[in-house]
């Protein structure tokens, strides 16, 4: 099946516009240059999801910043948390003493960027800040403490910018959210 037809059939309603998510990045990035100026942070991007987002907001970003990469997944296949973190592929960089700022697609329930948070801390990382392009409240879980996010979503699966739907969509330019009857079908499998 050609791959629009996919996306319409599982697509409910467009919630962000690549405008809307280029003017997230453009006022994201200019708070991250005020708060990291004459910082050289660490940019810890977290796999898969976060690396369109962390693309646009680097370079919105006028910092002498570093990038590397986690993998850490609480999710697996379904559309809930599986409550455990799990580390898949680990950073290159030593954080001993750096100024890290951890950029993510989404925050749910908040144990990945907990995960994340406390490991980066206990290695010695001089700070540890965390930036979110969407921030959904409703599960949350865990204390863990948001300094940066885009907008707010409700209880909604999206999709699209690096989020997806078992590992597909996250090459859609905008945000969608997903129809509850394919959550539905997903879960009654
Ligand atoms: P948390 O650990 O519960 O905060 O989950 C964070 C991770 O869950 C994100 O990095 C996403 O991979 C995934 N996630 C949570 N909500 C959504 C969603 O609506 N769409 C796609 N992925 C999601």
């Amino acid at each position: 099946m050609p791959k629009t037809d996919n996306i319409n059939r599982i697509i409910d309603h467009k919630l962000f516009s690549e405008d809307d998510i280029h003017n997230m990045c453009v006022t994201l990035g200019k708070k991250l240059t005020e708060d990291y100026a004459g910082k050289k942070p660490l940019v810890v991007g977290a796999l898969k999801g976060a690396i369109f987002f962390l693309t646009d907001l680097v370079r919105e970003m006028d910092v002498e910043e570093e990038i590397d990469f986690m993998d850490v997944s609480s999710y697996g296949d379904g559309f809930e948390s599986s409550g455990k973190v799990k580390l898949i592929s680990d950073l290159v960089t030593n954080v001993k003493g750096r100024d890290v700022l951890i950029v993510e697609d989404i925050v749910d329930t908040g144990l990945t960027l907990k995960y994340m948070k406390d490991l980066l801390k206990k290695r010695g990382a001089k700070s540890v800040k965390c930036c979110v392009l969407l921030n959904k409240e409703a599960n949350r879980t865990t204390d863990v403490k948001i300094e940066y996010y885009g907008s707010k979503v409700g209880n909604e699966f999206v999709v699209g910018y690096g989020l997806d739907f078992m590992n597909f969509f996250r090459n859609l330019r905008y945000i969608g959210v997903l129809k509850p009857e394919i959550i539905k079908q997903v879960n009654n499998k």
